[in-house]
C-alpha cells in the first residue's frame, strides 16, 4: 500500500532496520523494487530524481507508482530524490509523491537553511515529509549524480540546521559517494555516531553502491534508516543488454526491456536483505 515515507522511517528508526530507496526512471526499475521488495516483505521507497524530469513524465509515473503500491503487500513510499528547484518540489507534492528531497548542499550552512526552511513550510502544509543534505557527497564512477565536494557532515551544524528547518530526515556526508568508489571506501562510522548522537531525526545513507556490507550493516546499527541505491542496479541492468547485443542474439525490445529487470532483481534483493539484517 502507498504509505507516507515518514512512517516508514519512524518505523525503521524504531526497529533499527533501514530501507532502501530505488532510484527509477521507468517501468522495470519501478516493477523490479516492489516485486523484489514484495519478496523480502520489507518495505520499498521508489526515488525518482529532479534530473529526469525531462525524460520521464512526472504526473503519469505518480500514478502508475500509486497504483502498483496500493497493489503490493508491503508498504511502499514515492519520494523525489535530489531536487534542486522549488517548482520541481511543488509539482511531486502536488502529483502525490510523499516525501521530498531539496539539496541545498552546495550553498552555505545559513543559505541552506532558508532555502530548507521554506521548502519544509511549503511541504508541510500539503503533509508531504522533507529530507535535506548538509556537507555534499562525491561522485565516484558511473554516477550521472551532480559532483559533490564530498565535504563531511559536521555534527553541530547538522544540529542547528534540523532545529531551525525542522526537516524530517537528514542525509548525512559521511564518505559515500555516489556511483562506484575509486579506490577503496573511506566511510566514517565514528561520525555518523556524533551526528546521530546530535540528532534525534531518521538519518540517510546516500551512496548506497558499491559500499562494502560491513560498512552497511554497522551503519544502519548506528541509525540509518534509509539507504539510497542507483548506479549498482544501473550497471546490472546495462551489462545485461551489452552482453546481449556483444553475443549478437536476434533481440527484440521486450524481451532486452525484461532481461534487465531481470538482471536488477538480484543487487535490489543484496541490497534489501542487507538493511533487514538488524530486524
Ligand atoms: P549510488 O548511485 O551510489 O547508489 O547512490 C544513489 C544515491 O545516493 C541517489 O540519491
Amino acid at each position: 500500500m502507498l504509505t507516507s515515507t515518514k512512517e516508514i522511517l519512524a518505523a525503521a528508526q524504531l526497529r533499527k532496520y533501514a530501507v532502501a530507496a530505488f532510484n527509477v526512471y521507468n517501468l522495470e526499475t519501478l516493477q523490479a523494487a516492489i516485486r523484489v521488495a514484495e519478496k523480502e516483505n520489507h518495505p520499498v521507497i521508489i526515488a525518482l530524481g529532479e534530473r529526469y524530469f525531462d525524460t520521464v513524465d512526472v504526473e503519469g509515473f505518480a500514478a502508475l507508482t500509486k497504483a502498483l503500491a496500493e497493489k503490493a503487500s508491503i508498504p511502499v513510499a514515492l519520494h523525489l530524490d535530489h531536487a534542486y528547484q522549488k517548482e520541481s518540489i511543488v509539482r511531486a507534492i502536488d502529483c502525490g509523491f510523499t516525501s521530498v528531497m531539496y539539496d541545498g548542499s552546495k550553498f552555505s550552512l545559513e543559505e541552506n537553511i532558508q532555502y530548507t526552511k521554506e521548502i519544509v513550510e511549503i511541504a508541510h502544509k500539503a503533509g508531504v515529509s522533507v529530507e535535506a543534505e548538509i556537507g555534499s557527497v562525491a561522485r565516484g564512477d558511473f554516477s550521472d549524480e551532480e559532483e559533490g565536494e564530498g565535504t563531511l557532515t559536521d555534527p553541530k551544524s547538522a544540529k542547528k540546521f534540523v532545529d531551525e528547518t525542522g526537516v524530517d530526515f537528514l542525509a548525512a556526508s559521511i564518505g559515500t559517494v555516489h556511483g562506484m568508489y575509486k579506490g577503496e571506501p573511506n566511510i566514517d562510522l565514528g561520525l555518523l555516531e556524533e551526528i546521530q548522537h546530535a540528532v534525534q531525526i531518521p538519518l540517510v545513507l546516500h551512496g548506497g553502491s558499491g559500499t562494502p556490507d560491513n560498512i552497511m550493516t554497522q551503519a544502519v546499527a548506528k541509525g540509518i534508516c534509509k539507504v539510497n541505491v542507483n548506479t549498482e542496479v544501473s550497471l546490472a541492468a546495462v551489462s545485461y543488454l551489452k552482453q546481449a547485443i556483444e553475443e549478437g542474439r536476434q533481440v527484440h525490445l521486450s524481451d532486452m526491456m525484461s532481461g534487465m529487470q531481470k538482471a536488477m532483481e538480484p543487487v535490489m534483493t543484496k541490497f534489501i536483505r542487507l538493511l533487514k539484517n538488524q530486524q
